[in-house]
């Protein structure tokens, strides 16, 4: 009797430790089941063996194994659970196998900066190095030194932001080709990338700052092949083999000829189709004019150059597929963290 009612303690105890392991949600839980059962002092196996001395010296063996077997089930047990919480894991995520695992937070580059150093390498891949301005500058050096009289509609008050005491915010990169010519004799070959101001509206498709990437290069002897090659060579690299390039007469104060720069991409899908794109407006451009190599001192009659300059935000909305530059300001990490990769 005796015997029968030890072993029936062991098995009643041993239903209510499996349930409790069951429900038990996280690693605190398990370690309370496990003091609670398996305790050597307290536990209620202990609890249990001590009442060994109620029973027949021969039928003692008998409890000893059947409390051995509960012992090591339930370790097992534990043991099982802990594994499928894991650390610090709770129930929940645990049901579910197929959750993809928690990374921490990674950061990543803002797209525009991903335009800018990819147009950047493949410049410097063709031999032009990296050069930079200050955003305040002088009515000269935005406007005058690059042929653009004062009266020049694009230097109305109306278009640019003036500081208090003379000087402006740069209205475009261009003053960096004076600044570069002034302290460099050509060869010249530069990349000028910057913040670049306008009085303009904040929607859509107009932010009052936004990134500018200038070009330079002035030497002996640069004609307008050596233009149009190198502008169709960096669009082929940064849209692929196939794109189209199309050069359409414009007009800049401090270019003659002028050109719009316009790239058609060419993709081919896998099925071997092929599909155009809409011709994309990406850049001004032009042989630098003469007036301004005079204006630094260059001898026009000696040197010859082009320039370009282009909108990487403008460039990262096209390959993106973004349809608002103000995404690009807001620093939303909702919008930025799709580009961490
Ligand atoms: N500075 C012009 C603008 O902001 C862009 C530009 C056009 C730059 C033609 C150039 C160029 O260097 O040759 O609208």
């Amino acid at each position: 009797m005796a015997l029968a009612s030890l072993i029936e303690a062991l098995l009643t105890m041993e239903a209510a430790a499996l349930a409790a392991v069951e429900s038990a949600s996280d690693s605190s839980g398990l370690e309370q089941v496990r003091v609670e059962y398996l305790g050597r002092k307290d536990g209620r196996i202990s609890g249990i063996l001590r009442r060994l001395g109620e029973i027949d010296p021969e039928e003692r063996p008998a409890v000893g194994a059947e409390a051995n077997r509960v012992k090591a089930r339930l370790q097992e047990e534990l043991e099982a659970r802990e594994a499928l919480l894991g650390d610090g894991g709770s129930a929940e995520a645990a049901q579910d196998l197929s959750l993809p695992g928690r990374r921490g937070w990674t950061g990543g580059l803002h797209p525009v900066t991903r335009v800018l150093d990819e147009i950047c390498a493949i410049f410097a891949g063709l031999g032009f190095t990296r050069a930079r301005g200050p955003e305040a500058e002088t009515e000269w050096y935005n406007f005058v030194a690059l042929n653009t009289p004062m009266d020049h509609p694009a230097a109305d008050e109306q278009d640019t932001l003036y500081l208090q005491g003379g000087g402006l915010l740069r209205s475009h990169t261009s003053p960096v080709q004076i600044r570069t010519m002034e302290q460099y004799r050509p060869p010249i070959r530069i990349l000028a990338p910057g913040i670049v101001y306008r009085r303009d509206a904040w929607d859509a498709t107009h932010a009052p700052g936004f990134a500018q990437l200038e070009g330079l290069v002035v030497d002996e002897g640069v004609t307008f092949v050596d233009f149009k090659a190198t502008l169709a060579e960096f669009a082929r690299r940064f849209w692929g083999e196939g794109t189209r390039v199309r050069f359409r007469p414009s007009f800049f104060p401090f270019t003659e000829p002028s050109a719009e720069v316009d790239v058609k991409r060419v993709i081919r899908r896998p099925d071997g189709t092929v599909h155009e794109t809409d011709w994309l407006e990406i850049m001004g451009a032009g042989m630098v004019d003469p007036a301004v190599l005079e204006n630094v001192g260059i001898d026009p009659e000696r040197y010859s150059g082009f320039a370009f300059g282009m909108g990487p935000g403008r460039i990262a909305m096209l390959r993106y597929g973004i349809n608002d530059i103000r995404l690009l300001h807001d620093n939303d990490v909702r919008f930025l963290g799709q580009f961490t990769s």
